[in-house]
């Protein structure tokens, strides 16, 4: 239970269902009355519902959960009417997910599918957020405009470059839409992906498919700091929730950006980043700590005692050589090297088996950033990453996907009007 804004008790789906009723999965879209996702915080009791609709979406600065199942999807229509009536009908169903509702048509009878796949009833809502998002071939296909939006896509949609070390798979990368489900049980997230996608048959084929099974980032002063596959701290300099002036610059498309429909929204990059784990776990300790520039223990920079101390760049030993390495990936990540520019990371820690070839896992940081400009933002970060980054040696990046998240569902509407209405 909390009393905290943002936040509603924990109320099984079973009862749920019978408090609110299953007639209310209708199709349309329904004017269901829900507190608008603001920047506050929501608390991290187990089952709590993180508000679907708001200004912006939720999955942004909402405080990251445990589990991730992402989807992208390719259109199979070319008719905007479609696409307007899946997104219509995904905020519906989104919501009522995130409300720990059933979702689907009724079943007409015992001999046709259920409403739902069932695999999530009985559990609590988990805190799931779905967050939608538009890829640039959404925009334009193969020269293509098939939906009439060309005019409409962001300057800030422009494909990211190829970086230096980049093997990327587009199979598992791009797509015209995504759909990145949070929740605090993976049971919860995997449902909303599965629907979703059920809703859509017909009119999407899946893409690719990620499953993240730990965060690796705080997105809130009072989350304790997780670990990645590497064993170190991952999220401690990252953008919070609290810090609303920090968000407005670096993280939501400003009242003043172009194109309106955007105002509020965001930019999503994904990179599957393999990690060379075998490797990595034959580095010494002091190499591994002169890669990120923290301690493993503590998370505390190097030359610091503390986590959260500051990262001090300027700092150099006895024999004048800089106590954070020219190469370490904190110094070259951070805003310092980087014009003042800061992103909001969000992404998690993935293992899909072993590769067949060389017996090694197959896992890393299935890496997620937002930002209000990935020109500005992701793409000088990782271009210098990239070339010098010490954190080379142990990593690969192999797919890679960019994302225009639009602003939150109003009281009545549907993710994507803005665009599309
Ligand atoms: C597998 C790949 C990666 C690993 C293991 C990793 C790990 C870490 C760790 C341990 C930290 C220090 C703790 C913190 O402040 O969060 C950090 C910081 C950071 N990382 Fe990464 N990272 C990876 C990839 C990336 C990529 C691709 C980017 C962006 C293009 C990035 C951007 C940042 C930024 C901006 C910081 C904060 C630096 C600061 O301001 O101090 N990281 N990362």
């Amino acid at each position: 239970m909390t009393d905290e804004p943002g936040a509603r008790p924990v109320v099984s789906r079973r009862r749920l269902l019978g408090s609110l009723g299953v007639a209310t999965a209708g199709l349309a879209v329904a004017g269901v009355a829900s507190a608008a996702a603001k920047d506050t915080p929501a608390s991290d009791a187990l089952g709590d519902i993180v508000p679907f609709r708001g200004d912006h979406q939720s999955g942004i600065s909402t405080p990251a959960q445990e589990r991730l199942q992402m989807a992208a999807f390719d259109l199979t229509t070319d008719r905007v009417e479609d696409l307007i009536g899946l997104l219509q009908l995904w905020t519906v169903e989104a919501e009522l997910m995130t409300r720990g509702e059933l979702v689907g048509p009724p079943a007409s009878s015992p001999l046709s599918p259920p409403r739902d796949t069932g695999e999530a009833e009985g559990l609590p809502p988990s805190r799931l957020t779905v967050t939608f998002g538009f890829g640039p071939t959404l925009f334009e296909k193969d020269g293509e405009d098939r939906f009439g939006l060309a005019s409409q896509r962001p300057a800030a949609l422009a494909d990211l470059p190829p970086f230096a070390g980049d093997e990327l798979d587009p199979s598992r990368g791009g797509g015209d839409l995504v759909v990145q489900a949070c929740a605090a049980d993976p049971v919860v997230a995997f449902h909303a992906i599965r629907n979703l996608a059920r809703l859509g048959r017909g009119l999407v084929v899946m893409r690719w498919s990620q499953l993240g099974f730990g965060r690796t980032s705080s997105t809130g002063a009072s989350q304790v700091t997780p670990r990645n596959l590497m064993g170190f701290k991952d999220g401690t300099n990252n953008l919070k929730l609290e810090d609303t002036a920090g968000l407005a610059a670096n993280v939501w498309v400003a009242p003043t950006d172009d194109p309106a429909w955007m105002r509020g929204g965001s930019y999503m990059v994904t990179r599957r980043i393999r990690m060379l784990i075998e490797t990595w776990d034959r580095a010494s300790l002091d190499d591994q700590q002169q890669t990120i520039g923290r301690r493993k223990d503590s998370g505390a920079p190097i030359g610091g005692t503390a986590e959260f101390d500051p990262v001090d760049l300027s700092a150099h030993s006895a024999t004048g050589a800089p106590v954070i390495p020219a190469d370490a990936h904190i110094r070259l990540a951070g805003p310092a090297s980087n014009d003042g520019q800061r992103i909001l990371r969000r992404g998690y820690s993935f293992t899909d088996g072993m590769d067949l070839v060389t017996g090694q896992l197959d896992a890393g940081l299935f890496f997620i950033c937002f930002q209000r400009d990935p020109r500005v933002q992701f793409v000088p970060i990782q271009r210098r990453l990239s070339r010098q980054d010490a954190l080379n040696e142990y990593i690969v990046h192999v797919a890679s996907g960019l994302y225009a998240i639009p602003p939150g569902a109003s009281p009545n509407g549907y993710v994507g009007e803005t665009l599309l209405s």
